[in-house]
């Protein structure tokens, strides 16, 4: 496999999307090129052939033909469909991140990248990863719209407030990559730059061991108390919220019959909007923790309830 493209203005080959990208630009690029070479070759060898000559003063005029307009509508139509299937087919792949990812929060704000390790190292404008593993970036932001890129892996994903997005990446090489923010998010926007590390698995264990703080479950832990979740949300009798021991991917019966699976957008909308949906058999009574509770915050409550299920 090419580590570099031919020409140095192309970013690396630093992740496994990389080559699948660039073959499928290279084929646009070399189409593209063939098509303009046939178009200006033809119209230039054709106004040549057929200017205008003492004895052929005037065009004649040419009527249909049904083989040749056949040919440059289906043929076209072959090449089109095949770029259409091989473009979705490597979006898809490229969207859809595998199982057994190595999860990681990354929260954007004017103007700054924060990430979250699930063992609890966090970091701002730098990111750790290891190589040769899927690593999946679960996105969101504080304020605007923000998209987290890396040129090096092809990678390109939109954080909006509000909600999650997730982006993933399989670093191929170690070393270390350019991290930008490619959505214009106001004065600084161009400062929102950092670095995603990418470590041999040793390597990357070790760093992740070194200087660990409380991880988001534990901090998610605390932040349950001290905003008093746990006064309603509790297993005896005096509960007047539904226990959320076990509830992340469970299945969730809404008033009103709906039936949705407990996922991070569902989490964060309870607690930011929790009339929204409520659950059946319960009151719609809980105030909302908007303004009182950060997006990491809310990362770390999720990651506790998903540690208690
Ligand atoms: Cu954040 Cu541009």
């Amino acid at each position: 496999m090419s580590r570099f493209l031919p020409f140095p203005i192309f970013p690396r080959q630093a992740s496994t999307l990389a080559p699948r990208i660039d073959h499928l630009l290279y084929y646009l690029l070399g189409m593209s090129g063939l098509m303009t070479v046939l178009i200006a070759g033809l119209i230039l060898y054709f106004s040549i052939r057929y200017r205008r000559r003492p004895g052929n003063e005037r065009a004649t005029q040419v009527h249909g033909s049904n083989r040749l307009e056949i040919a440059w509508s289906v043929v076209p139509l072959g090449i089109f469909l095949f770029t259409y299937v091989w473009g979705a087919s490597i979006y898809f792949w490229a969207y859809t991140p595998p199982m057994d990812s190595l999860e990681i929060y990354g929260v954007g704000k004017q103007w700054m990248w924060k990430f979250q390790h699930l063992s609890g190292q966090r970091e701002i404008n730098e990111l750790h990863v290891p190589v040769a593993r899927p690593v999946k970036v679960l996105l969101t932001s504080q304020d605007v719209i923000h998209s987290f890129s890396v040129p090096d892996f092809r990678v390109k994903q939109d954080a909006v407030p509000g909600r999650y997005t997730e982006a993933w990446f399989e670093a191929t090489l170690p070393g270390t990559y350019h991290l930008f923010c490619a959505e214009y998010c106001g004065t600084l926007h161009s400062q929102m730059i950092g670095s995603v590390v990418a470590m041999e698995p040793a390597a990357f264990e070790q760093w992740l061991a070194g200087g660990a703080t409380a991880s988001p479950a534990e901090r998610g832990q605390k932040l349950f108390q001290s905003l008093g979740c746990n006064t309603c949300h509790r297993a005896d009798a005096l509960a007047r919220g539904p226990d959320l021991t076990g509830l992340f991917g469970r299945q969730v019966h809404l008033q009103g019959g709906t039936v949705l699976k407990a996922d991070e957008a569902y989490i964060r909308q309870s607690i930011l909007d929790p009339a929204a949906q409520v659950v059946q058999g319960y009151e719609p009574i809980m105030p909302t923790f908007k303004g009182l509770v950060t997006e990491e915050g809310i990362l770390d409550l999720i990651e506790y309830i998903k540690a208690g299920s």
